[in-house]
């Protein structure tokens, strides 16, 4: 019988890689709460008519990727996006009558039946955050600047923001109406999934990946074109409070993104193409100013992103040390009662320690504290015991002392806290 196996798209995240994704994690909790934003959970089942009204029918997330299943007669969907379940929540907890502006913040796994590659997984995480009855734009331009800075804080190279607008519905059916009309006369020439979407959903030809597709787009009207005046002053004051904020960006005038809840401002923040390939958009993100009442709630504006945090683990170049434990204690067969105890007292000055417990030889004990990356190890032999004495090895050091037990607790405290002061205490490398 052949063993089993993860599901294609989904990976195990195995305990060598969790100190990186706890301190991304870490990072991020302390980003929001520095912004004021207070985390918020919502299930990972909801029903599978709040994906298709929020995000869209004709979309590819709806169309095509989501893992939906009948329990009970009753239609269900694993989440494929943060927004919607959070939406929904803000709602059903009539929150808008509780506070004028809500900041919330969210992670976790999503789930979306992708093809799968680098940085593309069927079940991957997002950090994320929604802010709910601020039209903007300054709080807009405050996003993106906050999104930069924890990126930065990440030591991601190389970044690049891109920013948009939508305008408002009725600049996006009056635009949708030129660009059909744009193209219908190419409709042969367009590939079979953009004729298809030139009924379902035009604006998704803009930024399809295939060559006859980007061929046939060239010389189309462009939303701007469309604007109205209200969106045109709002995209302005937006990009005006970046300038002042000092954050980098550039206007991308075909960005249209592949949910269908957005309007006015939209980005997205890439990284390094030879790092991520395809999968090079860390942040997508923008306003959804009618989600909220098209759902049946209040009309209250609203903005929100979402990372993917294995791109964000692909990009980062943060350095985290490695090591599972400070220190091992070593006890030899007859010592191990008092190990446990030696053990116990170092830790409740914060040092992680483990006791090798085998009672096996030094030798063995050793290659146990190399594994572990132990910087000191605490050696207990029955002369040792006997005399009240322990030998405190540094293996940095390369030195071998015999101390009074509790000097050599205080010893060895005071030397590892030393060492965990200066890891990673480099300020963050400025990018672009
Ligand atoms: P999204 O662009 O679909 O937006 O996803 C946001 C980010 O999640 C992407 O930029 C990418 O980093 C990551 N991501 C998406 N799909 C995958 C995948 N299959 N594998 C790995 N990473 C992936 C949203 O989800 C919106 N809810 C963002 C938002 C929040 N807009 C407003 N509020």
């Amino acid at each position: 019988m052949t063993a089993p196996r993860a599901v294609k798209g989904m990976n195990d995240v195995l305990p060598e890689d969790m100190g990186r994704w706890q301190r991304v994690e870490q990072i991020y909790a302390r980003t929001m709460s520095l912004y004021g934003y207070r985390e918020v959970r919502t299930p990972y089942v909801e029903s599978t008519a709040l994906f298709s009204r929020a995000i869209g029918e004709a979309t590819d997330v709806v169309e095509k990727e989501m893992y939906s299943f009948l329990h009970h007669e009753e239609p269900l969907t694993l989440r494929p996006e943060g927004t919607a379940g959070v939406a929904r929540a803000y709602i059903e907890h009539g929150v808008h009558a509780k506070e004028p502006v809500t900041r919330w913040w969210y992670g976790g796994a999503m789930f979306r039946a992708e093809r799968p590659q680098r940085g593309r997984y069927r079940q991957f995480y997002q950090l994320g955050a929604e802010l709910f009855g601020d039209p903007g734009p300054a709080c807009d331009a405050e996003m993106i600047d906050m999104l930069v800075q924890f990126l930065r804080e990440l030591r991601i190279p190389d970044l690049q923001v891109l920013v948009n607008t939508l305008g408002g519905p009725e600049t996006r059916v009056r635009y949708r109406a030129a660009l059909v009309e744009f193209l219908t006369p190419k409709t042969a020439s367009l590939s079979a999934e953009s004729q298809r979407r030139l009924t379902t959903n035009p604006l998704r030809i803009l930024d399809s990946k295939s060559e006859q597709d980007r061929e046939a787009v060239r010389g189309a009207p462009t939303l701007h074109d469309f604007l109205g005046e209200d969106d045109r002053v709002h995209f302005e004051a937006v990009k005006k409070q970046l300038d002042a904020l000092g954050t980098p960006y550039s206007v991308e005038d075909r960005l249209v993104r592949g949910l269908d809840y957005y309007t006015r401002t939209l980005f997205e923040i890439v990284g390094a193409r030879e790092k991520l390939g395809a999968g090079s958009t860390l942040v997508g993100g923008g306003r959804y100013d009618f989600m909220i009442a098209g759902l049946g709630g209040p009309q209250v504006p609203a903005i929100g992103y979402a990372a993917g945090l294995e791109r964000l683990l692909i990009a980062s170049e943060l350095e985290i040390p490695g090591n599972v434990v400070d220190a091992l204690v070593a006890p030899l067969a007859g010592a191990i009662t008092e190990g446990l105890v030696l053990a116990r007292d170092l830790r409740k000055s914060g040092i992680r320690c483990e006791v090798d417990t085998r009672g096996t030889s030094l030798k063995s004990q050793l290659r146990r504290a190399n594994t572990l990356g132990a910087r000191v190890v605490l050696i207990l032999g029955e002369d040792e015991l006997a005399q009240g004495v322990v030998q405190v090895k540094d293996l940095d050091a390369r030195t071998q002392e015999t101390m009074a037990r509790d000097q050599a607790i205080r010893i060895v405290v005071d030397r590892l806290m030393a060492a965990s002061r200066s890891v990673d205490s480099r300020p963050p490398r400025e990018t672009t």
